[in-house]
């Protein structure tokens, strides 16, 4: 089973990592535009197999397509990363671009690779993608709810003083800081609702460093993370490539559900060989109905940017 990653950068290269590292996939073939960079990330990250114990290959390409013929899934990772001080909303311009030709590139060698989208800003990207290919919306996946929801979790144990294992919880709307919905009224500590433990303001303070949880490391590194969004990734492509059918907060197209249209936004998605095979809807009280809506009324405005 094939899967291809665009973008060798720190993300892409992450990505690649983690599935070889889990051992699900025959070939990673690792596409970069920087002559030799692919190439380079590949050969170092094989010389990793005999240590890590995987036999996944993978294959580092300049810029060639034909070498990603056949992939099941394929993981758009292009464009610029953020800097500190920028959301995530202002990379638009030259990421549009990069990811509409990448995702074209992609479908003429694998005409049917569901296309997981990374590249920022990511809801708005995975929309450019589902009006640019025509692709059923299914087969277009953003991964910005498996990372956040992970950064949650992080938060979560923090605050509990608990194993992460103990903790879960989930975070839907969209992937920028002021539209994260991190949803603290359904995370659990082993089905034991969080409220159980951790007071408003304590509450509050999780959901604020979650909202801001790139940003934070984009800060701290220079550049946006790319430990916790290629381990995500692994994790949704994992779920596709063995049909795990996990259920996975993802950005996807809305056709009504949360009583939106014509919009990717992050809902709680299975993930299964086909893709977003089932979106599941919760039930919101007004307040998170309400945040919801604001963050699908910004991504809208920054969609507007888009041209097609
Ligand atoms: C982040 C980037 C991947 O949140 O959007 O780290």
């Amino acid at each position: 089973m094939k899967v291809s990653v665009v973008g060798a950068g720190a993300v892409g290269a992450s990505c690649a990592e983690y599935i070889a590292m889990k051992n699900f996939a025959t070939e990673v073939v690792l596409v970069d535009i920087k002559e030799g960079f692919a190439e380079g990330k590949a050969m170092d990250l094989m010389q990793t197999a005999s240590l890590n114990g995987f036999d996944t290959k993978i294959t580092g390409i300049t810029n060639d397509y034909t070498k990603t013929a056949g992939s099941q899934v394929a993981v758009i990772t292009s464009g610029i990363p953020r800097k500190p001080g920028m959301t995530r909303e202002e990379l638009i311009g030259i990421n549009a671009g990069i990811v509409k030709e990448v995702a074209q590139n992609i479908l003429k060698h694998s005409p049917e690779a569901i296309l997981i989208v990374v590249s920022n800003p990511m809801d708005t990207m995975a929309y450019l993608i589902n009006k640019v290919t025509g692709l059923p919306k299914n087969r277009v996946i953003g991964m910005g709810g498996a990372l956040d929801s992970a950064r949650f979790k992080y938060r979560l144990a923090e605050a509990l003083q608990s194993p992460v294992s103990d903790v879960d919880g989930m975070v839907i709307a969209a992937h920028s800081d002021t539209g994260m919905l991190p949803l603290t009224r359904f995370a659990t500590r082993k089905g034991v609702p969080v409220s159980t433990f951790l007071d408003e303001e304590q509450l509050k303070n999780i959901t604020e460093a979650t909202k801001v949880g790139g940003a934070t490391l984009t800060k701290l590194l220079g550049t946006s993370a790319w430990y916790a969004p290629g381990a995500a990734v692994s994790v949704m492509v994992q779920s596709i490539v063995n049909d795990q059918k996990k259920l996975i907060p993802c950005s996807t197209l809305l056709e009504g559900e949360y009583s939106q249209q014509d919009i990717c936004l992050g809902v709680p998605c299975i993930i299964g060989k086909n893709g977003v095979e089932h979106i599941s809807l919760l039930d919101l009280n007004k307040m998170e109905k309400e945040k919801f809506q604001s963050a699908a009324d910004a991504v809208r405005e920054v969609n507007k940017d888009l041209k097609f």
